[in-house]
């Protein structure tokens, strides 16, 4: 058991150059829990928001003059800590202090608990006695939100290694197929710049299916058979393309329109095609029914909720009613504090709803969610392929694998 003696903040950068807040929990004076938040670019309507009129100076002063509310808490305790946090905003989404804070705050105790106690951040959150890797998916290629002019509407074309068997071969492979397709981008177009997108994806200027069938190829060319070794994941992350007034998918890059069922059979035909093994926001974030209809055609491919479902229990009953996916990205902030991202966690645990713990496009180079994706049995963790703020994610997981708690790979 430890108290918290002391929480401090200061502003700092994401990986997007945006301000950000970083928090320092310490417990008896020395266990220090230090997180960075990290924040969205194609953001759903209804997660958390992340800073008070967007400014993360006024989440720090909120946390300086009200540091005496969690001072003497457990920093263990962490409902006693969320409640703290409630106690100052009670607002459903955090608008009042910000998700961030709620964020950081959290991870941090958690983080101080952990080192207290001598046991490592995943041990801490769970009361399980054996844990398995989630398999790493990472971006290969991006467009959307997070890349130019010219690259394809679809915002992540992802690869899992779904064949491998130890978290080491898991990495190396995603790192491999990342490799290969800068190859193959410089060979179908000379003037292919190297240029990546946000979470580290090549950011090439080609249309949506060139994308994916030369993704496809860096696979083959290793070797590698979809399905198999390797599988292709999208995130289309329709929000982007909904256009209200249209009622339509705007696809302003390629240069055509969906109506709400072709939508469905565009995404039904990639699934199809590329044999993927994850599909993630493929019918914008309200559109309950339609992806439904996925999930019912599609019941061995994880359709996943993320703007649709943004790590909201409420949100996720009223998906798990209709039957909407079969999977939902978690993203700590966009709950806001970690208890209610666990809350979120144990619903979707209750209801055969697979997690995919996920990291943000603008990020810290903390590595406290792959300890969360452990702890909360996730299948995957959405973290990337390179980057610094990828990387170190990535190498947490090789950090943990001489851990001998955590044994193989999850069951997808
Ligand atoms: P964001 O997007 O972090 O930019 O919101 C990531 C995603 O949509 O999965
Ligand atoms: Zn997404």
């Amino acid at each position: 058991m430890s108290k918290i003696s002391s929480i401090e903040g200061r502003i700092l950068y994401n990986s997007r150059g945006s301000k950000t807040i970083e928090i320092d929990v310490k417990s008896e004076g020395k266990f220090l829990g230090r997180v960075c938040a990290p924040s969205g670019a194609s953001v759903g309507k209804y997660e958390a928001v992340s800073f008070p009129n967007e400014k993360p100076e006024e989440s720090l002063r909120i946390i300086q003059e009200n540091s005496q509310k969690f001072i003497g808490l457990e920093s263990s305790d962490l409902k006693g800590i969320h409640d703290a946090l409630k106690s100052l905003d009670n607002s459903t989404n955090y608008s009042k202090i910000g998700g961030a804070l709620a964020f950081a705050v959290t991870i941090a105790a958690m983080e101080s608990a952990s080192k207290a106690s001598g046991q490592p951040l995943f041990k801490t959150l769970s009361s399980e006695s054996s844990f398995k890797f989630p398999f790493p998916i990472g971006n290969i290629l991006g467009g959307g939100a997070h890349a130019g002019p010219g690259t394809p509407d679809i915002q992540e074309i992802l690869i899992c290694a779904i064949g491998s068997k130890t978290i080491e071969d898991a990495i190396e492979t995603n790192l491999a197929v990342h490799k290969e397709l800068r190859s193959v981008l410089e060979n179908e177009d000379s003037s292919f710049t190297n240029g990546r997108g946000d979470e580290g994806g090549w950011a090439p200027k080609l249309e949506n299916q060139k994308a994916l069938e030369i993704s496809a190829k860096a696979c083959e060319n290793l070797g590698f058979t979809l399905g198999k070794e390797v599988s292709l994941g999208v995130d289309f992350a329709s929000s982007t393309q909904w256009n209200e007034e249209k009622q339509k998918y705007v696809y302003d890059r390629s240069g055509f329109e969906n109506s709400t069922g072709e939508q469905i059979d565009f995404a039904a035909n990639i699934i199809e095609k590329y044999k993927l093994i994850y599909a993630e926001d493929a019918v914008h974030e309200e559109a309950f029914e339609d992806m439904a209809e996925l999930t019912a055609k599609f019941p061995n491919i994880l359709i996943t909720g993320d703007d649709l479902t943004v790590t909201s229990k409420n949100i996720l009953t009223k998906a798990i009613d209709s039957k909407s996916c079969n999977a939902a990205i978690l993203k700590v902030n966009q709950a806001g504090s970690l208890y209610d991202a666990l809350e979120f966690a144990s619903v979707a645990h209750q209801n055969n709803i697979k997690l995919i713990t996920s990291h943000r496009s603008g990020e810290s180079t903390d590595s406290q969610i792959s300890h969360i994706g452990i702890a909360t049995k996730s299948k995957m963790l959405k973290v990337g392929v390179v980057g610094g703020e990828r990387i170190a994610k990535l190498n947490e997981l090789l950090r943990l694998s001489e851990h001998d708690l955590i044994r193989g790979m999850a069951e997808i």
